[in-house]
């Protein structure tokens, strides 16, 4: 065993990880910037700053898509830039465990493992985890001994849904839709109802701040361009517009809860039914998607205090507890280092 260990969980739009020597939490935004082609220009939040802003020979991307890797080099570079500002001193030999999604192709899964292994990191032992394990240990949970627990992540392009029982997955499904669906959701409206053009991050804001804005009464102001005029000007979009338009894509979620639901064994079934699902994931917090959960399942929704960062705070128990060491493991086929 190295004298060192990383927990890290890779999302779709921020990339999070857990470091033993000082347990500590680092997140920044899982997006790096090229200019012209071939020059590092920034990563992580400084990228995202430049993001829908950047001149045409700058590009701002995400590597990882709908919770897989897509842009191996991109992403390995990400990974050796993060880990080598995390080493106060430079990179030394450290241990490695990543949290992986479920319902993806065995390709796709090992795609996690050699990532950290041809990163330029020294990595010593790389080991794999559950997303939805390490979420439910970071929910609080006991996952190895509880028969029956739902976990639904509502990421930034993904939900998983996942049924686990006594430390593994029974079953999982990832469906596209996440944050950035209920983003989309409100740009659309915007500009069909008020001939509004609003940017991504702009409606993103207004995602994050509805809870505040109903419940203080208030009106969104949106920032944009007139489509009719092409002018940029300034609107007052009356929440329950924005609260509807994400309607179609709760109810995705919906179906997704309930098509497990009517999956599940039925012994786990009634453990569920007791305890209720665990909601967590970054978007899960957006307005009235758990009240909807509620009613369109029947069943009590539990929230966690900080759903950004459960899978990583799960990840920092496999790492210092030893009862949940082994519910990490090394991908089949390749030998552990
Ligand atoms: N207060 C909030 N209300 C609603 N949505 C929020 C809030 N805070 C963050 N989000 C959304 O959470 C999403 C990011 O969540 P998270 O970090 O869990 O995703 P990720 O792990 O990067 O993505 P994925 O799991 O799909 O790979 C973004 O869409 C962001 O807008
Ligand atoms: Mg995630």
């Amino acid at each position: 065993m190295a004298n060192n260990a990383f927990g890290i969980d890779i999302g779709t739009s921020n990339i999070r990880i857990y470091n033993q020597s000082d347990n500590s939490i680092f997140m920044e935004k899982n997006m790096i910037a090229i200019e012209n082609k071939n020059t590092l220009l920034a990563y992580g939040d400084s990228a995202y700053d430049m993001y829908e802003k950047a001149p045409a020979n700058i590009v701002a991307s995400f590597p990882v898509v709908n919770g897989v890797i897509a842009d191996i080099n991109n992403m390995e570079t990400l990974i050796k830039y993060f880990i080598g500002d995390l080493s106060k001193g430079g990179i030394k030999p450290a241990d490695y465990i990543i949290a992986v999604p479920t319902d993806v192709t065995e390709v796709e899964k090992r795609a996690f493992y050699d990532l950290i292994q041809d990163a330029g990191i020294k990595a010593h032992k790389i080991h794999v985890v559950e997303k939805a394990v390490a979420d439910g240990l970071g929910l609080g949970i006991d996952v190895k001994n509880s028969q029956g627990v739902m976990v639904v992540n509502v990421g930034y392009s993904t939900t998983e849904v996942s049924i686990l029982s006594l430390g593994g997955i029974v079953l999982s499904r990832l469906i596209k839709v996440g944050g950035k669906a209920f983003d989309e959701d409100i740009r659309n409206a915007v500009r069909k109802e008020f001939n509004l053009f609003i940017g991504e991050k702009s409606a993103e804001r207004i995602k994050n701040n509805l809870r505040k804005l109903v419940e203080g009464g208030q009106n969104a102001v949106c920032y944009g361009r007139d489509i009719v005029t092409g002018l940029p000007i300034e609107k007052q979009i009356p929440t329950p517009i924005l609260d509807m338009s994400m309607r179609d894509s709760f109810a995705s979620i919906i179906d997704c809860i309930k098509l497990i639901l009517e999956r599940t064994p039925p012994e786990l079934g009634a453990d569920i039914y007791r305890h209720g699902i665990y909601l967590t994931g970054g978007a899960s917090q957006v307005y009235n998607l758990a009240e909807l959960i509620e009613k369109g399942t029947g069943l009590k929704v539990n929230q966690g205090e900080d759903p950004i960062d459960s899978v990583v705070l799960g990840l920092a128990k496999v790492i210092n507890e030893d009862k949940y060491r082994k519910l990490a493991y090394v991908i089949e086929g390749m030998s552990p280092r």
